[in-house]
Parts: structure tokens; sequence; C-alpha cells
């Protein structure tokens, strides 16, 4: 960046710190994978939870702190009683398997746990990723055709066989992972991209499409996905949407609701929903393809997705910095919106707490040589790079020369802007290392977000749940984080083991606070299994009703997704 006369203190800070990180990032730099950071790595770990041998409510490290991946997760319905099997649906024979082999033929996949047994090979499509969830599915079906998925359903919905849609099994609340013996229906082996335009930028491909793979063929010819998130190296294009995943481009690129113009579904009685639709506007009636979004499995199998992807900017900028309050991360992210105006791409808060965790968990240098109680990530996407430098060094003078931040480093190059974003993108994996964790995914107005964060943990230790160093008590820290620029807190209690006082002490009284602040207590993960019984914290007694009319409308038998959110049983 060119030097700059006003504030050359804040300048020189900035300089220095750069300088600091250089040699940091050098150790740092073999453990990150090229591109994108930490893509990989919850698929990793989750495989080694789904083989795991012992129980929930046992420690999940070892003497050295490190995470014993030979655990194994309790089943659902052990962890959750009162979830009982609905006796209408059919138990799995032999008949059943071979008229689903009939079907996928030597196109699909099937994994037989019906008339064999096929544990080893269940454990991954039954276990979820935060290793809290496990079903006792029998079968798994991997269709690679919308008729073939058709014909699953039509079958299914006679005879009263539930199913549980699964894309990259990524979800983060127990939606994507059978309760009891659903049969999971994997999207996986749909992954071929069906059509792109150059001119309009819009993508058509099927569900089963993992998202990393489908931003690296519009990289390829200059366009970009309209979202991105930590997990985009597992999770599919299908599980983004029926999940209306929010992401880190949420803030430049807005709601999969408005992005996503077309989706083709399977519907539960096999019927084919044909809305792939590729063009920005189509205003004939009611919109039925935004029900599929965020619908998480409950109507519906999606198959196939277009959607309006923008053209990729080749200048993108990150600056990480160290901050003193949660007041002048508030003031921050004022001063980015008027400084940086449209080339603002995303602005993320991470506290102190949750940045140490990070690097604890994976022997990390943070950026910073100071600590400080707030961070936040800026990041700078446009189409000219001398002009949003330009920007950007106003913004950062303005920010160090009001002292609005203490501290911070800008990316040179693109391992630096990896290295940054890791620090942010990694908190989610570092969340869960350590033996599991309390996921609470908010949306607070702006000057209460980060309120919740220290009331938590001062509920925790008024519970005598919390200590840092102490391994009989089950919580390790509470962190806050999130996208601040979509007013979306992450309350992540990191815990060492799961443990029932934890979630009593945590739920309802986390909605209860949400809603006293007309917040959501799903801002971007959804429902699924986890939030089922607390939609009323966000939607009144006419919504729901609404959706439950929906729902009956689309699966009157209820076979899609049971004991999910909506889906009764
Ligand atoms: P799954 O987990 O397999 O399924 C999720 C839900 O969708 C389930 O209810 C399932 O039944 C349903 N489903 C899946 N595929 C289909 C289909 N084809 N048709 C119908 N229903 C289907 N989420 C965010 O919003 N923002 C983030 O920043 C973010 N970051 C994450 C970071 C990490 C490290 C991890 C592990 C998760 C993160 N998530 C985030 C959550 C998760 O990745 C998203 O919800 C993602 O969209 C799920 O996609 P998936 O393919 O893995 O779906
Ligand atoms: C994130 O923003 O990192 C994701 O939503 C996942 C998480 O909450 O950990
Ligand atoms: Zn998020």
């Amino acid at each position: 960046m060119p030097p700059l006369n006003r504030c050359l203190p804040a300048l020189r800070r900035i300089r220095l710190a750069n300088a600091t990180f250089e040699r940091s990032i050098a150790r740092q730099t073999p453990r990150l994978p090229a591109l994108p950071a930490y893509a990989l790595l919850p698929q990793r770990r989750w495989q080694h939870a789904a083989t795991a041998s012992a129980s929930q409510e046992t420690s999940n490290e070892d003497e050295a702190g490190q995470p014993t991946p030979s655990k194994q997760i309790k089943y659902t319905s052990d962890s959750y009683p009162d979830l009982k099997r609905d006796s209408r649906f059919k138990q799995l024979d032999e008949a059943d398997v071979k008229h689903f082999k009939e079907i996928l033929g030597s196109s699909g996949s099937l994994i037989d746990g019906v008339t064999q047994d096929a544990q080893d090979d269940l454990e991954g499509y039954n276990a979820d990723w935060m290793r809290k969830y496990r079903g006792q599915a029998r079968l798994v079906l991997k269709p690679t055709t919308k008729e073939q998925v058709s014909g699953i359903m039509k079958y299914c919905n006679e005879k009263m066989i539930a199913v549980n849609p699964q894309g990259g099994n990524t979800g983060l609340v127990g939606g994507s992972v059978p309760v009891f013996d659903e049969v999971v229906i994997n999207l996986g082996k749909m992954n071929k991209i069906r059509s792109f335009d150059e001119v309009s930028g819009v993508l058509v491909a099927d569900a089963g499409v993992i998202l990393e793979e489908a931003d690296s063929y519009l990289a390829e010819r200059g366009y970009i996905f309209p979202l991105d998130l930590g997990a985009k190296g597992t999770c599919q294009l299908g599980g983004n949407v029926a999940t209306n995943a929010g992401g880190l481009r949420f803030l430049r690129y807005g709601s999969l609701h408005g992005n996503v113009l077309g989706v083709e579904a399977v519907l539960p009685d096999g019927r084919i929903f044909n809305d792939l639709f590729t063009l920005p506007k189509n205003n004939t009636g009611f919109d039925l393809k935004q029900l599929f979004i965020g619908a998480e499995g409950t109507i519906g199998i999606i198959t196939g997705i277009s959607v309006h992807c923008p053209q990729r900017s080749p200048a993108v900028n990150v600056a990480y910095f160290g901050l003193d309050s949660y007041e002048k991360t508030q003031q921050a992210f004022r001063e980015a919106k008027k400084k940086l105006g449209e080339i603002l791409s995303a602005f993320e808060m991470m506290d102190g707490a949750a940045q140490k965790l990070y690097a604890k968990a994976n022997g990390a240098k943070l950026p910073l040589e100071g600590e400080y109680p707030f961070y936040c990530l800026v990041e700078t996407s446009g189409s000219n790079g001398e002009h949003d430098e330009a920007k950007l060094n106003d913004f950062l003078e303005h920010v160090m020369g009001e002292e609005i931040v203490a501290d911070g480093v800008v990316a040179q190059d693109e391992t630096q802007v990896q290295s940054l974003w890791a620090c942010r993108e990694g908190i989610s994996e570092s969340s869960q290392h350590f033996g599991g964790v309390y996921k609470y995914d908010l949306s607070i107005p702006l000057p209460e977000l980060y309120d919740l964060v220290p009331a938590t943990r001062q509920r925790m230790e008024d519970e005598g749940l919390l200590d840092a160093e102490d391994d009989a008590k089950p919580v390790m820290d509470v962190v806050g984080y999130g996208h601040m620029g979509d007013q979306n807190l992450h309350l992540n209690v990191v815990m060492r083991r799961y443990d029932k006082k934890v979630e009593a002490a945590l739920e309802p009284w986390v909605y209860e606070w949400v809603r006293e602040r007309q917040g959501s207590i799903s801002a971007e993960h959804g429902l699924g299994l986890a939030k089922r019984n607390y939609v009323g914290y966000s939607r009144d007694e006419e919504m729901i009703k609404l959706m439950r009319q929906i729902k009956q409308l689309y699966d009157p038998n209820g076979i899609m997704n049971p004991y999910k959110y909506v889906s009764g049983g």
C-alpha cells in the first residue's frame, strides 16, 4: 500500500504488524489447505467421529488435550427419550431393498444394512458433524437421476417409508441425519453442472454438486457463487438451498431467496416439481420454489437448481483488526459502510475468546501481537485494484487515526488472505474440537448483539458449569463471533463433553433472551431437530399453523424428514 502522509503513526502500526504477521505466516502456511482454508476439515473430523466407539457423555480429549476421534456418539433417541418412533412408518424388509435396487439399477448405489451387516458403512450417514446426533438408518440410497428419486419417493409414499434427504451432512441443527430408521436419500451422486450462460451468469446444476466445486467452475469463467461458507468443500448446492444458507458473502450478494432463480424437486408422492426457470423475472402467480428454499427437506427433495452468479471481483483485499470494545467494533462497521461503500464484501466479528480458541485448537499464532477483546475481518472486492486500495487506505487511515481500531494487518498476497480468513472460518471447527459444542445461530439487533455472550458466560458460571482449566466442569468456554454485517451472532458454548444440565440451562433461556429483543432463533442454520420445539419464539401461532398446512399439502403422509421442525412425530 502506498505511504500516506496523514496518520503516519497509525500506518506504521499496520506496517509493523504486517511484518510480524509475515513471519508468523511462514510457520502457519504449510498447515493450511491451498484454497479455500478449512474446506475439508469438517469432513475429516466427521469421519473420525463416525467410526468412533465410546459414549457421548465421556470426555473427548486425551491426556494431551487433543481430541480423541475414537469415541462414539450417543443415539439421538437415547439423548432425547421424548422422541418416539412413529409406528405408522414401515420397517424395511428384503422386498423393499430389492425394489430400490431395481430402481437404482447399476448407475445409482445403495448401502444395505437391512439384509446384511453394513454398520460401518452406514455410520457416516447416521452421525452429524457436531457429533451430537446419531440416527439408526439401515438403508442409504444414492440416486443419479431425478427419475430415480421420483421412483423411490413414489414407492416410499405408498408404503409409508420415512425418508431423510441428505446433502453433504454439514448441517448444524441435526436435520441432515435420521432420528430412527428413516431411509437416507443422499444426493452426492447427482453432481453434474448442467449448464452455464457466460453472458447472464446463470448456472444450472444438480443438487449434489459440492459448493466449492461449483465456485471453482465459476472462477474459471470469471464468476463467483453468491454463497461462501466454511463447509464449502463438503456441503452441496441442494443442501445449501434446502437450508437457505447465509454465510460469508451474504452482506454483498444477499439471500438465496433472491439468487436462486429456479428449483427442480421431487415431491413426496414422486411428482416432479419443475420450476428450473433461468431468468430473473417471473411474475406469474405464487413463487412456489421459495417454499423449498429453507424447507430443510420437509416437503420434497431438491434435485436441481438454477442460480444467478455475479461477476468475480478481480481485486480482493482483507484486513484484520484488534479492537478494545464492542462499541468500537460497531463504529468500525459504520465506518466501513461509509468509507468502503459498494466494495465492502464482508464484515465479520470475533471475540477474543473465539480467537484464542482457534489458536489453541490449531496451534496457530494469531496475526496481531497484542490481545484484544474483539477482532474483526473486513473484506473488499471490486473491479479496480487502484480504486479499491485508495478507498481502503482512506478507511484504514480513518479508523486507525480516530483510534476506533487498536491494531491491524492487511493481507499482502493470496496466502495472507487465506490465513486471515482461516482465523475466522476456523472457529467452527475449533469450537467442537475439545469434545462438543452447543451452537446458537441468532439474529439480534446490532446494539445488543454481543450482550448475550457475557450473559451466557455468567449463567454458566452461576450454575457452576464453566471452568477454563477444571476438566470436571463440562463447559470450557463461551465464545461469540459471526456475520456482524448481517446482525447474525454465533454464540458457541464450548464443551468438554455434552451434558444435559448445560442444555437445560441454555434452552429455552437463550431463545427467551432473543425473543425479548425481537430477534430470530435461527439466522442461517435452520431449525432441524435442535430447534423443533422452539419455533414459537420467532414465529407466531398463525404463522406456524400456515407452515403446518403447507406441510400437510405437500406431504400428507408426513414421510419427509419426520421428527424435525414442522414434521410432527
Ligand atoms: P445437509 O447437512 O446434508 O442437510 C441440511 C438440511 O437440508 C437437512 O435438513 C437435509 O434434510 C436437507 N437437505 C439436504 N440436501 C437436500 C436436498 N437435495 N433436498 C432437500 N433437502 C435437502 N451455514 C450457514 O448458513 N452459514 C455458514 O457460514 C455456515 N458455515 C458452516 C461452517 C462449517 C465448518 C460447518 C460444518 C457448517 C456450516 N454451516 C453454515 C452449516 C451447513 O454447512 C449449511 O447448512 C449447508 O447449507 C448444509 O449443506 P449440506 O449439503 O451439508 O446439507
Ligand atoms: C460460521 O459462520 O462460521 C458458520 O455459520 C458455522 C458456525 O456457526 O460455526
Ligand atoms: Zn455463520
